[in-house]
């Protein structure tokens, strides 16, 4: 796969105005990209457009099909040339099972978010870039696709579906300008945590941004951040020490 180029382009990031999302748009920001977040919250997408007022900004739910259709709409028309889908709104739920705190509304909500929603928008989105130069479907996972952690099983299932579904997409898409890239994410810091507590091997942002960066800039399909590396070889060849050692943390 030749690299991303990372400038002059157009990219909608879902969930850019917090956390890792915001400094991923902050970063390709500087590197000359036209940027278009959305989130749930007028009020945090109004604070990252004060601060950075070429920004784009626009209210979606991404669980909510109607949303989604009418992002797609209102992203299509006013920037025609959009080419890179960045996958990366999140939410995560911190549940004991037996303790009766876990529904399957819960549930429900984390696969709306975290899976269905980005599924949604690539099918939207999917024959825009195919138009495209330099486009690309970039899915932000987590290192728990190879060992979940137990306080957030909704979570860690929906990441494991999504990687699943990126690589069965990167082989169907394979004759296509399109590329698909999968960012499986190390513990950073932000509000992600803001139920349960940050882990200490957490990383900055900035940190976290950094190295993405240089993954898609190094034309990586797999871009493994911090001891993901490490954690997808330890899940091959000791699964059973993988998984109790993700979940001493
Ligand atoms: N932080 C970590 O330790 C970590 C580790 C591994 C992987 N990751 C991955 O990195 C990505 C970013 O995580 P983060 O730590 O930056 O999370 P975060 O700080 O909690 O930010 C999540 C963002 O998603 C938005 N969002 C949530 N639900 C949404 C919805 N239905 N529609 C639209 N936007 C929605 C939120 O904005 P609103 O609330 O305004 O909607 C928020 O801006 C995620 O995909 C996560 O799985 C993070």
């Amino acid at each position: 796969m030749t690299g991303l180029h990372l400038k002059d382009n157009t990219i909608l990031i879902t969930g850019g105005a917090s956390g890792i999302g915001l400094e991923l748009t902050k970063t390709l920001f500087r590197m000359g990209n036209t940027m278009i977040i959305c989130g749930r919250s007028e009020e945090k997408l109004q604070q990252v457009k004060r601060e950075l007022p070429q920004v784009h900004i626009l209210q979606c739910d991404i669980s909510d099909q109607n949303q989604r259709k009418a992002l797609f709409s209102q992203v299509t028309n006013e920037h025609p040339g959009v080419n890179i889908l960045v996958n990366n709104a999140v939410i995560v739920s911190y549940t004991r099972i037996q303790a009766g705190d876990y529904s399957a509304g819960l549930v429900n909500r984390e696969m709306q978010t975290n899976f269905i929603g980005p599924v949604g928008l690539i099918t939207l989105f999917l024959d825009q870039l195919k138009r495209q130069q330099n486009s690309a479907i970039i899915n932000m996972t987590t290192g728990l696709i190879f060992a979940p952690h137990a306080t957030m099983p909704g979570y860690c299932a929906s990441k494991a579906a999504l990687h699943s579904f990126t690589q069965s997409l990167r082989i169907q898409l394979k004759d296509t300008p399109v590329k698909v890239i999968e960012v499986m994410m190390t513990a950073v810091d932000t509000h992600f945590h803001d139920g349960g507590h940050v882990p200490d091997i957490a990383i900055t942002t900035d940190k976290a941004v950094a190295a993405m960066v240089k993954g898609l800039l190094q034309s990586q399909e797999e871009i493994k951040i911090g001891r993901v590396r490490l954690l997808s070889i330890l899940s091959r060849i000791a699964p059973h020490f993988a998984l109790n050692q993700v979940n001493k943390l």
